[in-house]
């Protein structure tokens, strides 16, 4: 088990630090460099952001993790909405990863999220490796992600840290508008991201963008 590591939240000083290592995991994975630091950035503000649940990971007083909740709803099917969060971007500097962080990470997020009073939680992602935190596909459990023409996404996974409280819904998931922000405003994110280190895009097999 490691015990060499603190999470705590994020503070205001910690700002630039944890975009920098969000656009350092993130740099040329999903798409020819990347854009999860410009969402963090702005996220911070949008009344949606879930402070308690800003949460960083330092190994020897180095942030080397982050995540970042926000506040999500589910359609349902019939008429009403229902409360639940999201989580992302979820951040290991490349140095540390497979090294277990992720997933301690995310746990404890969980359980914070728990003592929220958070009832479940949606996330696109990996079923891999989010099935070892109870991850399961949200289809499995009557929930629809939008952009899933189909209706059987096995990348659109949920946990309900309420137990049974997807049992009897049937709705549609849309990720909050705080995730679209570069599409929306393409030239402020150009200009924001040359505080940061030359890097260089790559357009790499896999890429899902
Ligand atoms: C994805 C990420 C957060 C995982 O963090 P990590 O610290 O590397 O993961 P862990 O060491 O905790 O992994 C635990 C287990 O999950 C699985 N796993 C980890 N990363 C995985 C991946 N990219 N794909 C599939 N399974 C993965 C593995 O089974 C791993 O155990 P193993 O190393 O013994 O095989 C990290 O690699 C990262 O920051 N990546 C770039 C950004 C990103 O993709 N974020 C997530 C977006 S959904």
């Amino acid at each position: 088990m490691k015990t060499n590591f603190t999470i705590r939240q994020e503070e205001s000083k910690d700002f630039f630090t944890v975009e920098n290592l969000v656009r350092e995991a993130f740099w040329n994975v999903y798409q020819p460099g990347c854009d999860e630091h410009f969402i963090v950035n702005h996220y911070r503000s949008n009344p949606d952001f879930i402070k308690e649940l800003s949460l960083v990971l330092e190994v020897d007083d180095k942030i080397i993790g982050y995540i970042m909740y926000s506040k999500a709803q589910i359609d349902c099917n019939d008429g009403t909405k229902l409360d639940v969060a999201t989580f992302g971007p979820l951040a290991i500097h490349p140095d540390f990863q497979r090294q277990g962080f992720g997933k301690i990470l995310v746990d404890y997020s969980l359980e914070k999220a728990k003592e929220l009073g958070i009832p479940c939680v949606l996330i696109c992602g990996s079923g891999e490796f989010y099935g070892k935190s109870g991850f399961v596909p949200a289809t499995t459990k009557g929930i629809r992600y939008a952009d899933d023409s189909e209706g059987d996404a096995l990348y659109f996974l949920c946990k309900e840290l309420k137990e049974d409280f997807l049992k009897d819904i049937f709705g549609i998931y849309h990720d909050p508008k705080g995730y679209f922000v570069t599409h929306e405003n393409p030239e402020d994110f150009e200009k924001y991201d040359l505080q940061f280190p030359k890097k260089e895009k790559l357009k790499l097999p896999g890429h899902i963008f």
